[in-house]
């Protein structure tokens, strides 16, 4: 597939680095289009572990070419320790790591206000992960983000850390009470980050544009999720990117025509961190307890997730907004022990039902699913490499999940590892 989407159909953790990684075999080049460090991409290759938070999960297949688009915010400092680990463990990035020039650079004073604005009001707060990650992409908006390419002259990269600073220390001073920050010191480090940054600096866009005319096959890669999409998601209790499939055209400076296809990745589950509404969640003390089963804790931040049943009127809503034309469904095999699985077909309202995904918050806190029950298949999935090997009532379970969204599978996941991968 020559330029292929992969979007996360639900609030983020889906398994996209999984399933990138397994694309990526037939891949020529991969990118990021969105978000930061705030993602973690999981990808285990022989009992190997690795966690991604802003390269792209392709690096791990040593013939791709991986770039970090203009929609991102970096963070110097992360992507540095992350190059760092993976040359550890015998992954080398040089003269395969792209970063974009365009691409905006999360500072010291955006993880800080970050982290004390979501101290500061417990009321409102949004879970975030703490990155930097909104006051980044404010400042993007204000326009007066600091991007890489502002890194290459240090007269306007100390001009825009000065003015920048001026209110950032009003505001943290004011708000937090916090010692204002020296522009020397952050000028100093991030001209040091940037000669090691340096050879990776290029024009993505333009690569992109050229790999594709040569016929490459490219992997857009997204971050986060769906609902967690700053114009499509549960607002407020959503990051602040595009996620969604269109994030990739602005992310990457790719056109629309040149995108063939839209994947979307989606637990046989749903599951979400943070703040905001989930409406097929699982209550703590349910003695079905799906965090255990899929281990379900946060890769960025360790925070538990919260859990609940897989939600159609969700996984419509995310075929909708990303014209997503087959899935990827990861995590089969967390529900191998159970007895019943439930899926929720539709919200009841006030007493109606509907299935459309509502964008009013007070509504959608308020719905309850509506749920159809099939049972379990309690034999283990792990081991199956075919559709056909998978239990009867796990191809039942799968089938529904296909009749309901009227999309077909094309991935099924049953295991963290590679190999445990099932192509239909
Ligand atoms: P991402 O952010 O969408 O890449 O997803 P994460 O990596 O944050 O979370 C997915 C987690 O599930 C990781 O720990 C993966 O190793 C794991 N995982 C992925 N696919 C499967 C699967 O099919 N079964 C099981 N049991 N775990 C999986
Ligand atoms: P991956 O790419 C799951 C959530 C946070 C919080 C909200 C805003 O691994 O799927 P932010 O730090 O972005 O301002 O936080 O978004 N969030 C994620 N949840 N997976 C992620 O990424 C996430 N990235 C951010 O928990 O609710
Ligand atoms: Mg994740």
């Amino acid at each position: 597939m020559p330029v292929q989407i992969v979007v996360g159909a639900q609030w983020g953790d889906e398994g996209k680095g999984k399933i990138i990684d397994y694309l990526s075999e037939h891949a020529d080049l991969v990118a990021r289009y969105q978000g930061g460090a705030n993602a973690g991409h999981t990808v285990v290759i022989g009992g190997e572990r690795y966690i991604l938070h802003l390269i792209p999960s392709g690096i791990l297949h040593p013939h791709t070419i991986c770039y970090l688009g203009n929609g991102m915010v970096i963070d110097p400092a992360a992507l540095l320790q992350e190059i760092g680990l993976l040359t550890q463990k015998g992954v080398d990035v040089k003269g395969r790591l792209f970063i974009s020039h365009r691409a905006h650079l999360v500072m010291p004073y955006h993880k800080l206000l970050d982290q004390r604005r979501e101290l500061a009001n417990e009321q409102r707060k949004i879970g975030t992960t703490g990155r930097g990650i909104g006051p980044a992409y404010v400042d993007k908006v204000h326009r007066m983000g600091i991007r890489i390419v502002d890194l290459l002259d240090e007269a306007t990269l100390r001009e825009k850390i000065m003015h920048n600073l001026k209110e950032k220390n009003a505001i943290l001073k004011a708000l937090y009470g916090q010692l204002p920050l020296d522009p020397e010191v952050i000028l100093r480090d991030y001209r040091e980050l940037d000669e090691q940054l340096d050879p990776y600096i290029a024009d993505v866009s333009r690569a992109l544009n050229l790999g594709i005319a040569s016929g490459k096959s490219v992997l857009c890669e997204g971050a986060q999720g769906t609902l967690l999409d700053i114009d499509l998601g549960t607002y407020p209790y959503v990051t602040s990117s595009t996620p969604t499939s269109g994030g990739a055209c602005t992310g990457l400076g790719i056109g629309p025509t040149k995108i063939d296809r839209v994947l979307g990745v989606i637990k046989a589950y749903t599951t979400r961190v943070g703040m905001g509404p989930l409406p097929t969640e699982i209550a703590p003390e349910s003695d079905i307890d799906l965090r255990t089963l899929g281990a379900e804790f946060g890769a960025t931040t360790g925070r538990p997730r919260r859990c609940g049943w897989f939600d159609a009127v969700v996984a419509n809503y995310a075929v909708q907004v990303n014209g997503i034309a087959a899935w990827a469904v990861t995590k089969l095999d967390v529900l191998d022990t159970l007895a019943e699985i439930k899926i929720c077909t539709a919200y009841r309202h006030h007493g109606k039902e509907g299935k459309n995904f509502p964008a009013d918050l007070a509504v959608l806190e308020h719905c309850e699913p509506v749920y159809e029950t099939l049972p379990g298949w309690q034999v283990s999935t792990t081991g199956a490499r075919t559709f056909s090997a998978l239990p009867i009532r796990a191809q039942q379970y799968l089938r529904a999940l296909t009749e309901i969204t009227q999309t077909p599978i094309e991935i099924i996941s049953v295991g963290p590892n590679r190999e445990q991968t099932i192509f239909c």
